[in-house]
This record gives structure tokens, sequence and C-alpha cells, in this order.
């Protein structure tokens, strides 16, 4: 069943992600005028409703600035299940993907979680069915479950810690000093990133980032030739030869403060694109370049755009919030649960200093 490395032989299921550019031609296109008017609008609901708009920095710049403008927020997958923890609003509105309207739901049911759509999945949790999991965790009664906070409810429920990659190193850290064997899931890249980083005793689960699985280090190398005063800055759910020539590596968050503490005057970023519109805001003096996700002769399926990221448009946010669709439910011993877990990433997030 292991590797010597500390992966596992579990047969993961193989995932077929939709293509961004179909998705992104499929969103209706606006006028200036019309989207004034959509906006104005779904401004308007969002105060009827007491309502407020929590955005990942993958997704579209009109949500981001729409959520910055009405007193919402935009930011990593950490920081988005704390907001929408401690704010008053009586409905959540989360735009990202659905495993992060799943945590607003779990730490909040009192409150009434929408989602712009509820097709977009993420290709770590689909690539993490409850069932084998489960079995997996069995086989292994020894270990202390983490999983990354990309997982389904189901997921969340059966493990001990959830950690998003903003404080997953310290988490897990902090569990190697306390003599804890580890079971890390989904993602292998940033499984096998906070292994070498900690040297914890980790059994890793396969599955994969289908934006961040597809940065190519060659391409990337000619890209440092040809920038070789640029920084380079990778989310850590990159392949390993990716990492290995970061200058920083880190969550969306992390990555953001260091474009705008770093020296470079130019960065050549590998993550999804979606978060330029937040980092150029951040540090708009900084040149930034997209990592390479095709390399020559190559095609790349994502081209650094998450495409369950992408359906989250002015469209599907107006709608949601004229019909209430979309709503986010987790069965109540699932919830409770998944709860135990998650509290506990925020807990551990409390006692970090930055
Ligand atoms: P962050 O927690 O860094 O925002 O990452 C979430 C994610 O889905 C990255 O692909
Ligand atoms: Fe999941 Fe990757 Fe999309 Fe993030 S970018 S939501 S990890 S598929």
């Amino acid at each position: 069943m292991t590797s010597e490395n500390g992966t596992v032989s579990i047969e993961i299921p193989v995932v077929r992600e939709p293509n961004t550019a179909d998705i992104l031609a499929s969103i209706p296109q606006y006028s200036a005028a019309e989207k004034r008017a959509v906006e104005a609008e779904i401004k308007a609901e969002l105060k009827r409703q007491n309502a407020v708009l929590v955005a990942h920095y993958y997704t579209d710049a009109d949500l981001q600035r729409i959520a910055e403008e009405t007193g919402g927020y935009v930011s990593d997958s950490l920081d988005m299940a704390r907001f929408g923890n401690e704010h008053p609003a009586d409905t959540l509105i989360v735009a990202g993907v659905r495993f992060m309207g799943e945590t607003a739901k779990i730490l909040n049911p009192e409150k009434r979680v929408l989602m712009p759509t509820l097709e977009a999945e993420c290709s770590l949790d689909l690539g993490c069915p409850a069932d084998a999991f489960t079995r997996f965790c069995d086989e292994h009664p020894d270990r202390t479950v983490v999983v990354y906070a990309n997982t389904s409810a189901e997921v969340k429920a059966r493990a001990d810690y959830v950690v998003t990659s903003s404080i997953a190193v310290r988490l897990i850290d902090h569990l190697d000093a306390e003599g804890h064997r580890i079971l890390w899931a989904p993602d292998r890249h940033l499984g096998r990133y906070i292994q070498q980083v900690t040297g914890a005793d980790m059994l890793l689960w396969q599955a994969s980032c289908v934006v961040h699985d597809e940065f190519k280090t060659r391409a990337l190398g000619q890209l440092m030739t040809q920038y070789p005063d640029a920084a380079v800055l990778v989310h850590p759910e990159s392949p390993a030869s990716v990492r290995d020539v970061a200058d920083v590596i880190g969550s969306t968050t992390q990555l953001i403060e260091a474009a705008k503490k770093l020296p470079n005057r130019r960065l050549i970023v590998a993550t999804d694109k979606g978060i330029f519109y937040k980092m150029q805001q951040k540090a708009p003096d900084k040149e930034l370049i997209e990592a390479p996700t095709g390399g020559a002769g190559a095609t790349c399926r994502s081209c650094a755009h998450c495409p369950w990221m992408a359906m989250n448009s002015l469209d599907s946010l107006l709608r949601v919030l004229k019909t209430g669709e979309n709503e986010i439910h987790v069965e109540e011993s699932v919830r409770v649960k998944a709860l135990r877990s998650t509290q506990r990433m925020i807990d551990f997030a409390k006692t970090l200093t930055d």
C-alpha cells in the first residue's frame, strides 16, 4: 500500500475538468451601461437581503471589486472562512468553489450560504471521494488525519484537522513536534512540500490541482533566463520542479504580500491568473508576468485559470441574489463532525502571530 517516499497506491479518480475558455465564452457580455445597471442591482440586493459577498482572488475582477465596494471581502481560503465566521450578515454569498461555500456553512449553520453556481468544483475535492478516503483512513488508524480545505464536508468530517496552504506547514510542524504521524490528503504536491519543509512522517493522497499541475519547468526556466532580475512566486500546489526555482512559496495572500515587499520590479507568478487583479492593486509599481503553462509546442488546458472559479460571473451572482437558489446545505451529522476539524484550523490560526 505504501511506497518508500510516503505516497500511497490508492486509486485516485481521473478528474475531467471543463475547459476554461469554453466557460468564459458562455458568460454573457455586457455593454458598459448594462454592466453598470447589473452592478447596481447586485449592490441593492446585497443591501436589501443583509447579505455580504466573500470572494476568492481567482474569481472575476468585477466580483472582487463589488465585494470590496460593498463591505465584503476578497482573500485566500482561510481568511474567507474567518471573515464569514465573524461577519454579522444573515446571508453569505461565497464566490469561489464549492468547498469554500461548504466551509462557510460548516462554520455558520445559522446563516444562509449561497453561491453563484453549485457547479464550481475543485479537482482536489473531486480527486478525493469520501468513501475511498474513509477506507484509506481506516487502514491507518495510528495516523493523525490532516486534510486540505479543498475537500468535501464528508472528508473534513473524517479528518482530525483541516488546513489551508497559508498555515499547513506550521500546523504539521506543530503536530510533528508532538510526535504525530500524519495521513495527508488530497494534494500530493502540497503534501510533498510540507514533508520536505517539516521532515514529518506523512502518507500522501495523490490528487492534484488541474491549474497548478500545468506549470511547465522548462518554459519557466526560459522565462527566467529572459528576465534574470525577476523573482519567482509559486503556490505550493505546483509541482516540485516548479517549487524548486521559487523565490517565494506561499498561499495566495502570502504571494500578494511578497509581491508588495520584494525589491524586484519584475515578478513571475505561478498561480491562477485571477490573482493578478489584487496583486497589481497591492503592488502597482511591479510588472507581473504569468508563469508558462504551455511551453513550446504544448497546449494548456486551463491556461492558468481555474475553470470552476471562472463560472462565477456578474450574471450568475445577480441570478442567485434574485432567486435565492444555489443554497449550500450540509447534513447536520456531517457538519458537526466537520466543524471539529475545521474549528481546529481556525483556532490554530489564532495562535499564530503573522
Ligand atoms: P489559497 O488558500 O492559497 O487561496 O488556495 C486556494 C486554492 O484553491 C488554490 O488553488
Ligand atoms: Fe481547486 Fe485548483 Fe481550482 Fe484551486 S485552482 S479551486 S485547487 S482546481
